[in-house]
């Protein structure tokens, strides 16, 4: 018998209650019940998303999210800015210039945040860009980029929109998308959502929707203008993930009922915890200087396998954690704390890694991570 525990940065686990909830006999999309469940849904959205606008809820994965939202706001040709600091930032690279947009790739070194400066003096240099496409939460890397201080360059600006694929982001660190100006903000039910996958929300601003009505690229199945009216009439175009909406009912009430500045307080306590720990076993962070609350990553240390010492913390051990990608295979852990993730979680995390280093030969004084990551989890009890 082996246990089993999930810490990768998506999918998270289920919280038995709502997975419960979703195990309900099935029921018909186009039914009064059924539309009550998606408006509150879509209405709670809203709270997470710290707006006003309407919440788009897509049966997708998140990258259906970000691929609707090039193409319901740009056109072929038009030029966007890319923020390009690991696997997604590449990922929003690809999808535009799949659809003829014009990209102009900012490189930034993995693992560390977009410097603000940078970005705006490449806006001043090239006044056409229509668009900034960033992550707030570079999950390859494990770093964060500065939102609030790129939304100061778009927000007064009726010509570019600021995109931000919050799919590691919203719902574990504060990103008030109406307070900020973020004109297009898109999650994944599989994250911070407790979920399982299937589900992308979008919220739109005033100002993209106005890029929206201008929008010439391809579309069919992300059809956000269709989608808001259907929303109106509570419902989607397409049949709905009806177990999966039944879901994020279940999980945004409980949002709401703790509150954004707790789940916030809740993942920073976490995030601390995991990196003070990882710090403590004498590994190095992957994203020193500005780390995203969502996950950690630490390079693993010299003469160990990272792919190895995964695979031994999965099999032989029973805790999932997550490898590094691409320049990063090989060489980095990724431990993930956001959803549903508690104390213990890091817990078990933080002490298998030491278990399986150890089996793997590598030097280690057990229980200096976990006794770095106590301490802070203790201020979650006093
Ligand atoms: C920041 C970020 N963007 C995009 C994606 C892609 O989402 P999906 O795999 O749901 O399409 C992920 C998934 O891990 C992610 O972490």
């Amino acid at each position: 018998m082996k246990k089993r525990y999930l810490l990768a940065p998506g999918p998270t686990p289920v919280p038995e209650e709502v997975a419960l909830k979703m195990a309900q006999p099935m029921m018909h999309h186009r039914t009064p019940q059924f539309s009550a469940i998606f408006a509150e849904a879509a209405e709670d959205a809203k709270y997470l998303f710290q707006t006003k606008q309407d919440v788009l809820i897509l049966a997708s994965t998140g990258t259906g999210g970000m691929e609707g939202c090039v193409t319901n706001l740009f056109s072929p040709g038009d030029k966007v800015l890319v923020i390009n600091g690991g696997k997604f930032g590449e990922r929003w690279g690809k999808i535009s210039e799949t659809y003829g947009l014009q990209v102009v790739w900012h490189n930034v070194e993995w693992g560390h945040g977009a410097n603000a400066k940078d970005i705006e003096a490449i806006l001043s240099e090239e006044k056409d860009i229509k668009g900034i496409l960033v992550q707030a939460s570079e999950t390859s890397t494990t770093a964060a980029h500065p939102i609030e201080a790129l939304s100061k360059l778009t927000r007064d600006r009726d010509d570019i929109l600021l995109v931000v694929d919050a799919i590691t982001g919203l719902g574990v660190f504060n990103l008030p998308m109406d307070a900020w100006g973020i004109d297009a903000l898109i999650t994944g039910s599989q994250k911070a959502l407790e979920l399982p996958p299937g589900l992308a929300l979008v919220g739109l601003s005033e100002k993209a929707w106005k890029f929206n009505a201008q929008s010439k690229c391809p579309r069919f199945y992300f059809d956000f203008k269709k989608e808001r009216k259907n929303l109106a009439d509570k419902t989607s175009a397409y049949t709905p993930a009806v177990s999966l909406v039944i879901g994020l009912r279940e999980v945004l009430k409980g949002i709401k009922e703790e509150g954004l500045e707790s789940v916030f307080k809740r993942h920073d306590r976490l995030a601390r915890a995991t990196r003070a720990a990882v710090e403590a076993m004498g590994l190095k962070r992957v994203a020193p200087d500005s780390p995203a609350d969502s996950a950690t990553g630490a390079f693993v240390p010299d003469g160990v396998d990272g792919g190895k010492l995964v695979k031994s913390i999965r099999d032989d051990f029973g805790v999932t954690l997550a490898g590094g990608q691409d320049q990063w295979k090989g060489k980095v852990v990724r431990i993930a704390h956001l959803g549903y993730i508690d104390t213990f979680d890091i817990i078990i995390a933080i002490s298998a890694l030491e278990m399986a280093l150890a089996k793997l030969g590598a030097k280690v004084e057990f229980g200096k991570g976990v006794a770095a990551a106590q301490k802070i989890l203790m201020e979650g009890y006093q």
